[in-house]
């Protein structure tokens, strides 16, 4: 006891001290004026909650500055294991409640259970009553028996705390001030907060901070990345565009240990990045930080979408090839199209069209003479009598305008965001719009009668939410003396810190319950898509399938993505790569980009080489822009090969991108992977921008340079197997760069030892794909077994794998024992897929070195089972075949 408070004492002088040399590093930084954008907090005290489960402190501004404004004088900061991989650290005003990311959106736990304070008192001097805290000691540990991720709080003097990993002593995040440099302390002020960790340069990498078009996926140090939702072209690099996504992944070397971090705030803001150092700028609303403790790569997309909701499931069809087009004139241009492809054998299972469709560009319209009524339903039934799907855009902007009956409906809910009393007026293609409101109840309600007007008029298969950012052609002048339209702090909003009203809703304007712009911002393409997935549920009852141009933290349960206008160049196709596994760690998977590129026009040797990588993105939409030269498939005769081939495999492995989005909507995992999700520990993987992961283990090399004809590929260690000619393989004995020929209609891509797929037969819509027999490919290894899934249903309902659907799991595995390889299955639900009659009627193995002295297969059930015998499935063995494979009739 003695000891104890000895300790306080002695507590006390040292931050006496550290507070005096605090000040004087301060004055002597920030010149003889002491000018600094602020001076940081001490621990004024700490101790647990009410509830005795949650680390709590309350901070005390050092000095007073007046730069970007007044500071918050005090401060609480709370720290919470909201389960055994989710630490959150909160830091808000203690007096006035500020604004935050609304619990309906982001439902977040408050705290957990089995959370202690570890410090240098004993229990006894915790208080629980948080008006009658203690007062700080030197550091705080705070942790939890069943998590990895360890709390500190240092009483240093500006404070700062550390997050680290228990199990290996890394330290993950440490805002402990910097040579008593004001940029590393914590600021908080109403239009200013600033957050700083330092990072171990040599050993970090850093993936995520979106959305931005980056030539390099692992974020390269020096760079400025400002979240801001703004419709810029996806063809700049380097500058905010649609979405915001304050979230990375922080892959440790050698380890691969990874984290996740992010800080759940809507507000704009720059994140400074420089490789030793990440600092927050952020100009409203609190610190909200998550940490997920991984440590593997999946663990942490697990953990992050268990938090902002897991990935919607997406309908079987939209992993067939879309065709869209801004500028399609009329019925009969999109029907040409359609019968083009079918001339081309080209699989078409989309078909969009885009606001040429509308009268006069007014939401839920025909245009009559161009898309009349009549001449859509047609086209619409033909479409659907061929076994294909119809996907129409909408823009938020409703057209203002006497005569148009969802304006008046509109005006009549009241469901439009306001500015001084009145709707806001803006505007975009149609002329003078109004915005509905989705953080109004009556907004999303008037949208959703509206997609049901429309769609009892025609039945289109999917919405295209375009311009959401939101998109405003004017820039409405600031509100005189409000420090909303013009904040202090000036984010680099288009790379110039333009201003951020610019081109969007003025900050000043009000959504329901007051919520200004400036904090909801971000959040419109969220609502939007989230108001719109209920819709569609509603009036079609099937799984939706929704693409929004801009996304927020959340947005991947509602909506896929595509990653807006790029341009046509080699450049553009090559960023495609870093942008779409971006969207993967935002838990956004079914995400690609516009095939051949949307703005110039494009080449033969471009369109084919991106329909070769683009075949094997999760969103694979060909799209282009009114201006530019038409770029259908079937335009050139190159093109059109490489698409039959390409399209042809991706088609051969739709059963795969469908388990995938099962396992994303499941636990998070992205379709399309970095190689380091499979191979964390191979280093080399990390900064690799040009290739990426289908699952586990399809690595897809794609040529990016004009002229070539070969490709520099990175195999990680292991068997590689060319998925088009399965003789041909690569064998690295550790992760190395093979030069891969890559003639002009051919894209490398490979499948690793130790998986097995289950394939189905090439064809021109999903929906015959998916009546042709199953094929495994066994890519046996002696090293490892070999897994491989498969999931089952219809392919619309609108729950994945929910409690009590119609659906199976496929788990298969295999073996190579002795001179047999053994393939085992295990099916959850299989009373469906029997329903079904969906048959495996061959079985291919490959990647035995000695092939031709196999013996024979066993085939088992987990029960032990013949799994041949099960299904009923005859077998025979041609032990001279050198890939030795297994006819199979009947599941
Ligand atoms: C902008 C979108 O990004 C683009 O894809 C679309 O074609 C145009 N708006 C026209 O609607």
């Amino acid at each position: 006891m003695m000891d104890n408070i000895n300790n306080v004492i002695i507590n006390k002088r040292v931050v006496v001290v550290l507070v005096f040399c605090g000040i004087l590093f301060l004055n002597l930084f920030s010149g003889s004026n002491g000018d600094t954008v602020g001076f940081g907090y001490s621990v004024r005290s700490v101790g647990l909650d009410s509830s005795g489960k949650f680390l709590t402190a309350n901070l005390q501004l050092i000095k007073a500055s007046t730069i970007l404004g007044p500071d918050i004088h005090s401060l609480t900061l709370t720290v919470s294991h909201d389960t055994k991989d989710r630490l959150r650290i909160r830091i808000t005003d203690s007096e006035t409640k500020r604004w935050e990311v609304p619990q309906d959106i982001i439902p977040r736990q408050i705290h957990h259970p089995h959370s202690h304070l570890r410090h240098s008192f004993s229990e006894n001097h915790l208080s629980s009553s948080p008006e009658n805290l203690f007062p700080p000691s030197e550091n705080h540990l705070y942790s939890d028996p069943n998590s990895d991720l360890l709390f500190t709080l240092r009483n240093t003097t500006p404070f700062g705390f550390t997050v680290s990993r228990h199990s290996s002593g890394d330290v993950l995040f440490d805002t402990s001030p910097a040579n008593s440099n004001p940029e590393t302390f914590l600021i908080f002020k109403d239009q200013y907060i600033q957050l700083s960790s330092r990072l171990p340069k040599d050993t970090s990498s850093l993936y995520g901070l979106g959305e931005h078009t980056l030539s390099s996926f692992k974020l390269t140090p020096g760079k400025t990345l400002t979240l801001w939702n703004a419709d810029i072209g996806s063809a700049n690099t380097d500058v905010n565009l649609y979405g915001s996504h304050p979230f990375y992944l922080d892959v440790r070397s050698p380890s691969g240990n990874s984290h996740g971090v992010l800080l759940l705030n809507s507000n704009g803001m720059d994140i400074v990045y420089g490789g030793d150092r990440i600092t927050y700028k952020v100009i409203g609303g609190v610190v909200d930080l998550y940490f997920f403790a991984g440590s593997s790569p999946e663990l942490v997309m697990e953990q992050y979408t268990e938090l902002i909701g897991r990935p919607a499931p997406m309908p079987y069809w939209s992993f067939g090839f879309h065709q869209c087009r801004y500028g399609y004139k009329d019925v009969s241009d999109v029907e040409g199209v359609v019968a083009n492809y079918s001339k081309a054998r080209i699989p078409l299972e989309v078909i969009w069209t885009d606001i040429d469709y509308m009268d006069a560009y007014k939401d839920f319209t025909l245009d009559p003479i161009n898309f009349p009524l009549d001449k859509m339903k047609g086209f619409t039934e033909r479409i659907h009598q061929n076994g294909q799907k119809y996907v129409l855009i909408l823009d938020p902007g409703i057209s203002v305008n006497k005569t148009y009956e969802t304006y008046l409906r509109g005006i009549k809910a009241d469901a439009f965001i306001k500015r001084d009393g009145i709707p806001y007026l803006g505007s975009v293609w149609p002329g003078s719009v109004y915005f509905p409101d989705f953080l109004n109840p009556a907004g999303g309600t008037f949208w959703g009668n509206e997609i049901k007007i429309f769609r009892d008029i025609l039945p289109f298969d999917g919405l295209w939410l375009d311009m959401n950012e939101i998109s405003n052609f004017i820039t409405s002048p600031p509100t005189p003396s409000s420090k909303l339209d013009d904040p202090p702090y000036k984010i680099n909003n288009a790379a110039i810190q333009r201003g951020i009203n610019y081109n969007t809703v003025p900050a000043t304007a009000l959504h329901f319950g007051n919520i200004t712009e400036y904090n909801a911002h971000n959040l419109y393409g969220l609502l939007e898509a989230k108001a719109t997935n209920a819709a569609l549920v509603n009036v079609i009852g099937k799984r939706p399938f929704i693409l929004s141009r801009s996304t927020f933290v959340g947005s991947g349960k509602y909506t896929a993505h595509w990653t807006g206008d790029n341009a046509a160049t080699w450049d553009d196709l090559a960023y495609t790569i870093p942008s779409i596994l971006n969207f993967g760690l935002f838990g956004i998977p079914m995400v690609g980009a516009d095939i051949c590129g949307f703005s110039r026009n494009t080449t033969e040797e471009l369109c084919r080489r991106w329909i070769q990588l683009g075949a094997f993105y999760p969103f694979a939409r060909d799209h282009s822009d009114k201006s530019t030269i038409r770029q259908e498939l079937y335009l050139w005769d190159s093109v059109a090969a490489s698409a039959r081939k390409v399209l042809g495999l991706r088609y051969r492995l739709l059963p795969l991108f469908y388990t995938l989005i099962y396992e994303a909507h499941k636990k998070g995992t992205p379709i399309a992977r970095p190689l380091f999700f499979s191979f964390p520990q191979d280093t080399k993987t990390y900064g690799i921008n040009s290739q990426f992961l289908i699952g586990r283990g399809i690595l897809v090399s794609p040529v990016l340079k004009s002229g070539a004809v070969s490709v520099d590929a990175y195999f990680p260690a292991g068997n590689w197997f060319d998925l088009f000619n399965l003789s041909r393989s690569v064998s690295a004995q550790s992760g190395q760069y093979f030069k891969l020929d890559a003639p002009p209609d051919h894209i490398n891509v490979h499948v690793r030892e130790g998986n097995i797929l289950a394939l189905q037969g090439e064809a021109l819509t999903t929906k015959a794909a998916r009546r042709t027999p199953f094929q495994l490919l066994v890519v046996s290894s002696s090293s490892t077994n070999g897994t491989g899934e498969a999931f089952l249903d219809d392919g619309e309902e609108v729950e994945m794998g929910g409690e009590g659907g119609k659906w199976s799991l496929v788990s298969f595995s295999s073996s190579v024992q002795g001179d047999k390889v053994v393939v085992e299955s295990n099916v959850v639900n299989a009373e469906f897929a029997l329903s079904q009659k969906w048959i495996i009627d061959r079985i291919t193995t490959i990647g035995l070195k000695n092939a031709k002295r196999l013996k024979g297969y066993e085939l088992y059930t987990k029960s032990g089972r013949s799994f041949a015998k099960h299904y009923g499935i005859k077998t025979s063995f041609d032990s001279s075949d050198q890939f030795s494979k297994v006819e199979m009739e009947g599941l």
